[in-house]
């Protein structure tokens, strides 16, 4: 693969230019939690190649982040890329499967922060929120990215209401604490 570029989700390559506004936003919104925020332990749901767990980890260097992707295999070299992305960085921790089986692992409010980028369906990021929300300690804060796909943001204002801030690269962020609609169960 050349240098400047990297693989989309859907096998397409990327410019570089199209690249720096993304890590430009996921890094403001890692700067906001950081301000707001004791990030201790945190999950990624859908991690890809790593660029994002990779700032997750250089941003949050005293936090243990769970790195949670089924990695499927029609994806080629995608979880060798993981690998040998975070392989220098001790604090990840990587979970190779689904995101709702992978919530289970966790006792109910013992994390800081999800942040949500798996399936970007609706029933997908509402079935995610719906699990990995109750993981969540009341004080801390959920997430995702994606947030002008439909799904994405359908399912996020129906089941927690509006984020408080959306960044460049459309990461949205929630403070449990402002959540306007809590799901039934929560
Ligand atoms: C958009 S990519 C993640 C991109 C990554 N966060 C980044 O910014 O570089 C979505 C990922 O979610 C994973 N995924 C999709 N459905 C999932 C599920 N149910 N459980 C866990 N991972 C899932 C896919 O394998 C894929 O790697």
């Amino acid at each position: 693969m050349p240098k400047n570029q990297r693989i989309g989700y859907r096998g397409q390559l990327i410019p570089k230019r199209y690249r720096i506004p993304l890590l430009k936003g996921l890094n403001e919104c890692c700067e906001y939690l950081s301000g707001n925020f004791n990030i201790k332990s945190m999950v990624e749901v859908g991690c890809y190649t790593g660029e994002s767990t990779v700032v997750f980890a250089n941003c949050f260097k005293e936090a243990t982040i769970y790195a949670v992707d089924i990695w499927r295999k029609k994806l080629s070299n995608v979880e060798e890329l993981f690998d040998a992305r975070v392989r220098w960085h001790t604090n990840i921790e990587k979970i190779k499967q689904p995101s709702v089986m992978a919530s289970k692992r966790f006792e109910d409010s013992s994390l800081d922060f999800v942040y949500i980028d798996g399936n970007h369906s609706y029933s997908s990021v509402r079935q995610d929120i719906l699990k990995w929300l109750p993981k969540i300690k009341k004080d801390g804060v959920i997430g995702g990215h994606d947030f002008h796909y439909e799904g994405v943001a359908g399912a996020v204002q129906a089941n927690l209401g509006p984020p408080v801030q959306v960044f460049q690269d459309t990461s949205w962020v929630i403070p449990c604490a402002k959540i306007l609609k809590p799901p039934r169960f929560y």
